[in-house]
C-alpha cells in the first residue's frame, strides 16, 4: 500500500533492465519498496537488475520476460506481472528504443522503435490502468522525454513515438481522474545511460539520480507532469517559438 507521501511498497517495472528504472528502484528501496517485478527481454540483464534491486534492500524480486515488438502480447505481460506481484502500488513504464539518423530509412527499424516506444507501452498502460482500477487505486509513472515535445531532425522516429506516448499518458491521466489511479508523466532531458551511449550531453541534460529524485518528489506531490530538470518546462515553452528553419540548424 502507498503511504501518505505516495511511497510504494510494491512495484512493477516494464523495462526492468533500464538504467533509469534501476535508479528509481534504488531510490524507492531507500524509502519503502519491498517487492518488485522486473519485466524485460534479456535474461542476463534481468538477473543483474534483480541482484541490484536485492542489494538495494528490496526483499522480493521476481522477473517476467517480454519482447515489446509483440504488441498484441502487452496486456498478457501486464497480467503476468500483476499475478506475480499481488497488489501493485506502482507501475513504472521505462521501455523505449532510441532511433538514429543512420537508420531512419529502414522500415524494420522504424517498426521496432514505434512498437517499443509507443505501441507496446500504450497497450500495456491501458491494461495496467484497468488492473489498478480493479484493485481500487495506484500510481503509474511514465518516463517521457523532452524529445517528445519538439521533435528533432536527428531522432524524429523516436521523438514522434515519445510524442504519442506523452499525449497518450496525459489523456490516460485525465481519463483516470477520480478513480484513485494517478498517472505521472516524467519529461526528461538527455541522461547518460546505455540508450544514449556515445551521444554528447545537450542543453537540459540531467542525471539518473536527478530523475529518481524527481520521480519520488512527483509521487509525493501528485503532479501529473514532472520536468527534469525543472527549468526544462520554460525552455520548452521558448523552444516552441523557434521557427523551424532556425530549429533545424541547432546543434543537437
Ligand atoms: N536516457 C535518456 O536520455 C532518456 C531521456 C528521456 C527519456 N528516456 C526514456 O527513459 C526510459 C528508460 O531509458 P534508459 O535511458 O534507462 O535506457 P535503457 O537502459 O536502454 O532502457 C530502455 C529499456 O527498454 C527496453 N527495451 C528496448 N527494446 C525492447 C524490446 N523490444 N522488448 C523489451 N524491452 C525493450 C530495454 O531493454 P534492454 O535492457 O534489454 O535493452 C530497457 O529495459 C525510456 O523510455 C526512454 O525513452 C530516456
Amino acid at each position: 500500500m502507498l503511504d501518505a507521501s505516495g511511497r510504494p511498497e510494491s512495484a512493477v517495472v516494464l523495462g526492468g533492465t533500464s538504467d533509469l528504472a534501476g535508479a528509481v528502484v534504488r531510490a524507492l528501496a531507500r524509502r519503502r519498496l519491498r517487492a518488485v517485478v522486473l519485466a524485460g527481454r534479456d535474461e542476463e540483464r534481468l538477473a543483474l537488475a534483480s541482484r541490484a534491486a536485492s542489494d538495494a534492500g528490496v526483499a522480493h524480486v521476481t522477473t517476467v520476460h517480454f519482447d515489446a515488438r509483440d504488441v498484441a502480447g502487452a496486456a498478457g505481460v501486464v497480467d503476468e506481472c500483476f499475478a506475480a506481484a499481488g497488489a501493485v502500488d506502482l507501475v513504472l513504464l521505462a521501455v523505449g528504443v532510441l532511433s538514429h539518423q543512420r537508420d531512419e530509412l529502414d522500415p524494420a527499424r522504424t517498426a521496432e522503435v514505434v512498437a517499443a516506444t509507443y505501441s507496446w507501452p500504450a497497450v500495456a498502460l491501458t491494461r495496467a490502468a484497468a488492473r489498478m482500477r480493479e484493485q481500487g487505486g495506484g500510481r503509474i509513472v511514465v518516463l517521457s522525454s523532452l524529445a517528445a515535445l519538439r521533435v528533432r531532425r536527428t531522432n524524429f522516429v523516436y521523438g514522434s513515438a515519445k510524442s504519442g506516448l506523452d499525449a497518450f499518458s496525459i489523456g490516460l491521466a485525465e481519463a483516470l481522474r477520480g478513480t484513485g489511479v494517478v498517472v505521472h508523466v516524467v519529461r526528461l532531458g538527455r541522461v547518460a545511460t546505455k540508450m544514449t551511449e556515445g551521444l554528447p550531453l545537450v542543453p537540459m541534460s540531467t542525471t539518473p539520480g536527478s530523475v529518481a529524485d524527481a520521480v519520488v518528489a512527483g509521487l509525493a506531490s501528485g503532479a501529473t507532469v514532472v520536468w527534469v530538470p525543472p527549468i526544462a518546462r520554460w525552455a520548452l515553452a521558448v523552444a516552441h517559438l523557434i521557427p523551424q528553419p532556425v530549429w533545424r540548424r541547432l546543434p543537437f
